[in-house]
């Protein structure tokens, strides 16, 4: 494995919610497993006025107990910084020059940007105006949380704005989804293996699936998720990285451009959904108040920081087509929503029935091949296939074989955040988007924003929190279901089996 510089990791936001959930817990692991480089520090930075040691007590709400945490939080400091004038960097300037100088680590930066989006142009420039983002000796890295852009418009202008400071490889576009290692095994399973890429195709493959759902509701995030919705929040970014990690050709070499290289060319075949398609091919819904388990459950409107009278959608499920050689005719089915029966994020291929029904006279159901790569949680794979039932005639069921992630001898799966917080340090790109995937991405989910809301006729359906979602949903399967890893909460006594 390649070995990271010594280097200082520089988090803008750093007093806000990701960087005590997320980003200093994976800090810690790689630390405890060795991967951070020897001479390493973070640098806090963020509006309030913290010393070191208030940044270092914050950590401790998120860290367990221990003398490996005491020794990390050590590697831990703090810079307020405002963010009106190239002035207001000057002291993050000369607080970098001091750390480099006094831990003798090199000038080797990553700027990470976990800030409120409207952040995400005017600190690179003023990381620029103090001449922070390039060196000629050293790396300068920049990586930048989503949302990337609120639009189509929006995110070009922000792909703009960044290369007008930093150059594209510079530049991580974070999305998590492809951190986590259920995604990255879909590349393995796919071509490390001799027998799924032969069948990997629209002559074998009848329908994909992927399904991201989520059993909380919007929590404490409704003024944010109120003006985003789950097609911004969930489809645009995290769903479609992993339909193109599906769908790509064998790229040539594991090596950031070509893999993102495959992935640009899914983006490029996906068959636009046009504005007057929407209705048929786009099923939104919103979470109503229930009971789950016998207990009342709010609705979506009555949310803190959501609107009464919102019609922002909470679930939605589109069928769409990748017009290339491969996929032609395949339908994809996405679906994701908040206040679904349980958290569960799997990718199901379905594969053809056989051509000639030979026991289907003994009145038996054909066998549809599923293959199903859980993401999370109880990571693994499951592939069900058609047996003989023992004893007379030929009776066939369905029977499984499956492989979980927690079955292996050192089963820990690391969190999304650890591996693509080590992969920036390293300089590998790989499970970044970049930026020509974003707007294709986006060019792909516009025309549906653009339906929404220039046609307020397309309904927007309420479901039961702990329900599946609209029942309209179900129609966009022409043969067949989804499949429901579980079933629905409401009705007293049902508990979700995974
Ligand atoms: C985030 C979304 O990007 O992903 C959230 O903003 C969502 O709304 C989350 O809950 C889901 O991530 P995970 O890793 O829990 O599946």
């Amino acid at each position: 494995m390649k070995q990271a510089k010594s280097q200082i990791l520089i988090i803008f936001g750093a007093s806000g919610d990701l960087t005590k959930r997320k980003l200093l817990p994976a800090l810690f692991e790689l630390y405890k497993q060795k991967l951070l480089p020897e001479k390493f520090a973070v640098l806090g930075a963020s509006r309030s006025g913290l010393s070191d040691e208030d940044f270092r007590k914050r950590a401790d709400e998120f860290l367990p107990e221990s003398d490996e945490v005491e020794a990390f939080k050590q590697k831990l400091y703090y810079q307020s910084v405002q963010n009106n004038s190239s002035e207001d960097f000057k002291p993050l300037k000369t607080r970098l020059e001091k750390l480099t100088s006094e831990l003798d680590i090199d000038e080797n930066f990553i700027f990470y940007l976990s800030t409120p989006p409207s952040l995400y142009s005017v600190i690179p420039k003023l990381l620029d105006e103090v001449g922070l983002s390039k060196s000629e000796k050293f790396f300068r890295r920049l990586i930048v949380e989503k949302p990337f852009g609120n639009n189509l418009e929006t995110a070009k202008e922000l792909n703009i704005q960044l290369l007008n400071y930093f150059a594209e490889d510079q530049i991580y576009r974070i999305d998590h989804y492809l951190g986590k290692e259920t995604v990255q095994n879909m590349l393995v399973t796919r071509f490390s293996n001799g027998i799924f890429e032969p069948l990997w195709n629209r002559r074998y493959i009848e329908r994909v699936e992927i399904t991201s759902a989520e059993s909380l509701g919007v929590e404490d995030r409704g003024g944010y998720y109120d003006h985003s919705g789950a097609l911004r929040d969930m489809i645009q970014n995290h769903l479609l990285q992993v339909t193109g990690f599906v769908a790509m050709e064998p790229p040539v070499v594991v090596e950031a451009n070509a893999i993102r290289n495959e992935i640009l060319k899914v983006f490029q075949s996906l068959k636009p959904i046009q504005e007057n398609e929407v209705q048929r091919h786009v099923i939104r819904g919103q979470y109503m108040a229930s009971k789950i388990k016998g207990e009342d459950v709010k609705g979506y409107r009555d949310e803190s920081g959501v609107d009464r009278l919102s019609r922002t959608e909470t679930f939605v499920a589109l069928k769409f087509f990748i017009d290339n050689w491969r996929w032609a005719g395949v339908p994809f089915l996405i679906r994701t929503g908040k206040k679904l029966p349980t958290r569960v994020t799997e990718i199901v291929i379905t594969f053809k029935k056989v051509p000639h029904h030979l026991f289907d006279s003994h009145g038996q159901v054909q066998t549809h091949n599923q293959l199903i790569i859980r993401i999370q949680p109880d990571e693994g794979i499951l592939f069900k296939f058609g047996m003989k039932t023992p004893g007379a005639g030929f009776k066939v069921q369905n029977v499984n074989m499956d492989f979980h992630y927690s079955d292996l001898a050192d089963a820990k799966v690391p969190a999304a955040y650890e591996r693509l917080l080590h992969d920036c340090m390293i300089g590998d790109a790989t499970l970044y988007a970049r930026g020509d995937a974003v707007e294709r991405a986006w060019e792909f989910v516009q025309p549906i924003l653009n339906a929404w809301q220039s046609n307020p006729e397309i309904p927007i359906y309420g479901y039961p929190a702990g329900t599946w979602g609209p029942e309209e949903a179900e129609n966009l399967v022409t043969h067949g279901n989804w499949r429901y890893p579980c079933k629905n909460l409401t009705n007293d006594g049902l508990y979700c089996e995974l």
